[in-house]
């Protein structure tokens, strides 16, 4: 992907601000639902829903808030493949997975995603302008195979489809950075 972006890269260097306001996040996160029974997921979605995905410094806080090993968090993260441990991409492309549209080739329409972006499942392009991640049923099962971009759902999609879609997004991005 060529397009500009101003998201962070992968290999971003965070700055003061950045690890500030991601402690803040998480210490909040902390704060709501520590004291609750079976605290670690929702502890989880939370942090990842306010920062995108969940920092390798998160893990030691919330382990000793719950009474838990680090382990025992980075167990939790890496068995859902819902966390992320990296920020995802600008526009979040989700190609569902579930049967109906893997009944339809959704894995061939993830295959050539990966290859489109340039990225694995669950990684983003190198300009940080799409994060790509699998998803299991988006309800539009009767018109498979569905892919969502950002907040929308696309059914019926094919390789052609999506690539139009890709390259509309990079270019309403490229826009907005001139
Ligand atoms: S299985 Fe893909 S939308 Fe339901």
């Amino acid at each position: 992907m060529n397009a500009k972006s101003d998201q962070p890269r992968a290999n971003t260097v965070a700055t003061d601000g950045d690890v500030a306001a991601s402690a803040q996040a998480i210490a909040a996160a902390i704060e709501r639902h520590a004291q609750r029974p079976g605290a670690l997921l929702p502890l989880l979605h939370d942090v990842q829903d306010r920062l995108g995905y969940l920092p390798a410094g998160s893990v030691a806080p919330i382990a000793q808030a719950l009474n838990l090993s680090r382990a025992e968090v980075h167990g939790v993260i890496t068995f859902y493949h819902h966390f992320r441990q990296q920020p995802s991409g600008r526009h979040l492309l989700q190609v569902c997975q579930a049967e109906a549209c893997q009944s339809m080739g959704s894995g061939a329409l993830m295959a050539h995603a990966r290859a489109r972006l340039g990225c694995a499942a669950h990684g983003r392009s190198d300009d940080g302008l799409f994060g790509l991640e699998p998803v299991y049923c988006l309800g539009q099962c009767a018109n498979a195979p569905a892919v969502m971009l950002g907040e929308r759902v696309y059914a019926r999609m094919t390789a052609k489809r999506l690539d139009a879609l890709i390259a509309a997004t990079a270019e309403s991005a490229a826009a907005e950075t001139t």
